[in-house]
């Protein structure tokens, strides 16, 4: 076997490299020296959670650097500035107001495990029973019987704040888009509130996916005021190359301008995107011992990035080529609405562009009917429809899933 045994010389050389800790397309960053850019929203994230009574909500795309922003900068404000406890909760749509708090919760001294509790002892003896406890007694002549048993309330927010307002800390509430129930999201707003009005050092910052800070907060009105948010956009392309700079150079790896170019533009914005298709580069170069990137790299590594792309992706476009007649004319069509530069794009756009890039001539009516035809059907549709006449990509980040997918099908654009 060229690669030895089940390839595993080739992962050994990948592995001793250290390249799977420089680009991890599947992990958020956590540490300084991988985190490049949004030196606006860091520093405005240092500076609210600094703020008394001032808690954060970072939201924006799925996939654009939300959690790596929260989590880079929580560590290292608590490491350089402030010295405080550090809780991380990733939300699931099985959690509700009082899952989530748990962590902090039993840092503080609430001992969830514990429901009730009888003891037997003599009258001269009284039980010292603490904040949270109710005491029921049964006095026999010799003997007091002490039922203690535990007043939780973790689902009200005011008790919540109340055991949490003296810590010391950030909690890092992520994923909070998950959290099904506008209820739970009122009370987390609701606690913020509370937390913010006794002017705790304790702060939260939630993070999710959302067009709006309200779809996280399901519109609580008086929590704005201590609540600050940070919109976050897709990052720009010089922070994009730095991502592919600096980590190629920590690698001694040297890549053409052209894959820069390449991989930055197939992002859009997109640092998981840089980061997958700069390893599978990365990887290649170094199982066949090289220390340049070029052209025919890239056009292996866009293969080997499409194979371990997100499921989702894959299976909306495989599942859309399936189902029509004549799959190339419209992976034509994709690909080039996938270049058009703003997310929302009108038929007469497209023409255009499939003339100008392809020679491709097709009339209105047929491009209209075939774009239509990509926003119908029972499931998600690859396109959909956000007004009269505009198309857009149900998930923002298939133009770049198809620029990888299709340029390395040999459709050099
Ligand atoms: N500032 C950054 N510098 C370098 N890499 C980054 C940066 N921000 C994000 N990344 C990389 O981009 C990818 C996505 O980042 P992250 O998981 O933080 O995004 P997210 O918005 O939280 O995603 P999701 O919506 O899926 O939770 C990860 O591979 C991460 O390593
Ligand atoms: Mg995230």
């Amino acid at each position: 076997m060229a690669n030895g045994e089940f390839g595993l010389e080739r992962e050994l050389k990948i592995i001793k490299s250290g390249i799977r800790s420089v680009f991890t397309p599947h992990i958020p960053v956590d540490e300084i020296q991988h985190f490049f850019g949004r030196e606006e929203e860091a520093t405005r994230l240092v500076s609210v959670i600094n703020s008394p009574g001032q808690h954060i909500l970072v939201y924006g795309d799925r996939g654009v650097g939300k959690t790596s922003l929260a989590k880079t900068t929580c560590k290292v404000l608590l490491h350089r500035i402030q010295r405080g406890l550090f809780f991380e909760k990733s939300c699931d749509s099985n959690d509700c107001f009082s899952t989530v708090f748990e962590e902090p919760l039993e840092k503080s001294g609430i001992d969830f495990s514990f429901k009730e509790r009888t003891q037997t002892h003599n009258e001269s003896g009284g039980a010292g029973i603490n904040l949270g406890m109710a005491k029921a007694d049964v006095t026999s002549k010799r003997e007091v019987k002490t039922t203690t048993s535990a007043i939780f309330k973790p689902n009200s927010p005011s008790w919540v704040a109340n055991q949490l307002k003296d810590m010391s800390g950030v909690f890092l509430i992520d994923e909070a888009d998950s959290i099904q129930s506008n209820e739970d999201k009122k009370k987390i707003s609701e606690l913020i509130k509370l937390l913010s009005d006794c002017n705790s050092d304790f702060k939260l910052v939630v993070v999710g996916i959302a067009k709006t800070g309200e779809e996280l907060t399901a519109g609580h009105p008086s929590v704005e005021r201590c609540l600050k948010e940070v919109s976050l956009q897709r990052m720009c392309n010089d922070d994009l190359k730095k991502i592919i700079l600096n980590g190629m150079k920590s690698l001694s790896l040297i890549p053409d301008d052209y894959v820069v170019n390449k991989i930055v533009d197939i992002s859009a914005g997109y640092p998981h995107f840089t980061h997958l298709i700069s390893l599978k580069c990365g990887e290649y170069a170094i199982s066949n011992n090289e220390r340049h990137i070029t052209r025919n790299t890239l056009k292996v590594a866009l293969s080997e990035a499409v194979k371990d792309s997100e499921g989702a992706l894959k299976r909306m476009f495989d599942t859309t080529l399936r189902a029509l007649n004549k799959p190339a004319e419209y992976k034509l069509l994709l690909l080039t609405a996938a270049y058009c530069k703003s997310p929302e794009f009108r038929s007469a756009e497209l023409r255009e562009k499939l003339n100008s890039k392809f020679g491709v001539n097709i009339d209105s009516q047929s491009l209209s009917r075939r774009l239509t035809l990509l926003t119908k059907g029972d499931k998600l549709t690859i396109l959909e429809k956000p007004a009269r006449g505009c198309f857009q990509f149900t998930d923002p980040r298939m133009p770049s899933f198809l620029k990888m997918a299709l340029n390395s099908d040999d459709n050099e654009i």
